[in-house]
């Protein structure tokens, strides 16, 4: 009785988000890393760069941002005349949090010359520092794209170190890391290895430089998807925030997908549920804005991001 009672408030609060969307004329974009029913009742899901560009071109009056702030606020950057929402405020991403506007301003001076990369992780206010974004996805493809050779890469230096052996470029790395990816060691992929000698390990460049260096390959997770619908291995061992299997299983049901490590979860991508989107979308609530000084030199820096061809 229980159980049924709660899958019909389950289902209540689906029809009420539905009528709500069509009503408000909202879109909801989940990231992967959203909690498998936040992801089923979005209209996208993706990554970094795919939710960036679909909230820049989205034909919406409301954007629901079911991931983290800096996701929600790259939004409102992109898209200054809609309602970017965010379902749960707490949800924040602490890498972004590893540098602020003063100590980038600072790491300028010490390097005059050199372009400023900013992983797409950061706050509008880095941003708006910055000559321009990266994410995962595009990483390599956008520092090569910059005219200048030295280049200031922030806040990831797992990202940076990443990037820095696959480009001819001197990059200089801010020592930020994410939580989640920095917890897995060397061992754990070893230990996989071990016991999934069979399988291939595809970590996130988030990871550390010698996780990487031991995993078979590291992509972001929209090329985590791509590479699982086209490798003929049957297991995957995934070295990312756990929700990505609920996507990956969706796009490749005939693939076997193994979490690296159950310490890969992050708890700030967890804060969002199913409640929270409908009080949002109900309500209006939890907008997220960005003064216009800053808007207006953070989306130069994401646009450019956007034109890389
Ligand atoms: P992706 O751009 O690969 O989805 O990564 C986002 C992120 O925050 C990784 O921790």
């Amino acid at each position: 009785m229980r159980g049924r009672r709660r899958f019909m408030e389950k289902q209540e609060i689906l029809e009420r988000i539905e009528q709500l969307k069509r009503e408000k004329n909202a879109v909801i974009l989940a990231h992967n890393y959203q909690i498998e029913e936040v992801q089923d009742v979005a209209d996208h899901v993706g990554d970094s760069f795919e939710l960036s560009r679909i909230a820049a071109d989205a034909d919406a009056d409301i954007i629901v941002f079911c991931g983290v702030h800096f996701m929600a606020e790259s939004a409102a950057i992109l898209s200054p005349d809609k309602t970017v929402l965010l379902p749960d405020l707490n949800a924040g991403c602490p890498l972004a949090d590893m540098i602020d506007a003063d100590q980038l301003r600072e790491f300028k001076k010490q390097h005059p010359g050199a372009a400023v990369a900013t992983y797409i992780n950061s706050t509008a206010a880095v941003k708006a520092e910055s000559d321009i974004c990266i994410t995962s996805a595009n990483a390599v493809k956008v520092v090569n794209s910059l005219s200048e050779e030295t280049v200031l890469f922030v806040p990831d230096g797992n990202l940076a170190h990443f990037v820095a052996q696959r480009t001819a470029k001197t990059i200089i790395p801010w020592a930020g890391y994410c939580n989640t990816h920095h917890r897995v060691t060397a061992e754990d992929v070893v230990k996989a290895r071990e016991l999934y000698p069979e399988a291939v390990i595809v970590v996130h460049p988030e990871c550390r430089p010698e996780v990487v260096a031991l995993a078979d390959v590291a992509l972001g997770t929209g090329g985590m998807i791509s590479y699982s619908r086209e490798t003929k291995v049957k297991d995957i061992i995934i070295g990312t925030e756990m929700g990505m299997l609920h996507r990956l299983k969706k796009e490749c049901p005939d693939k076997n997908f193994i979490l690296l490590s159950p310490k890969l979860i992050c708890p700030n991508m967890k804060y969002t549920n199913l409640e929270k989107v409908l009080n949002a979308l109900e309500k209006k609530e939890n907008v997220i804005t960005v003064p216009d000084e800053i808007r207006e030199r953070a989306v130069l820096a994401l646009e450019r991001m956007l034109a890389v061809k």
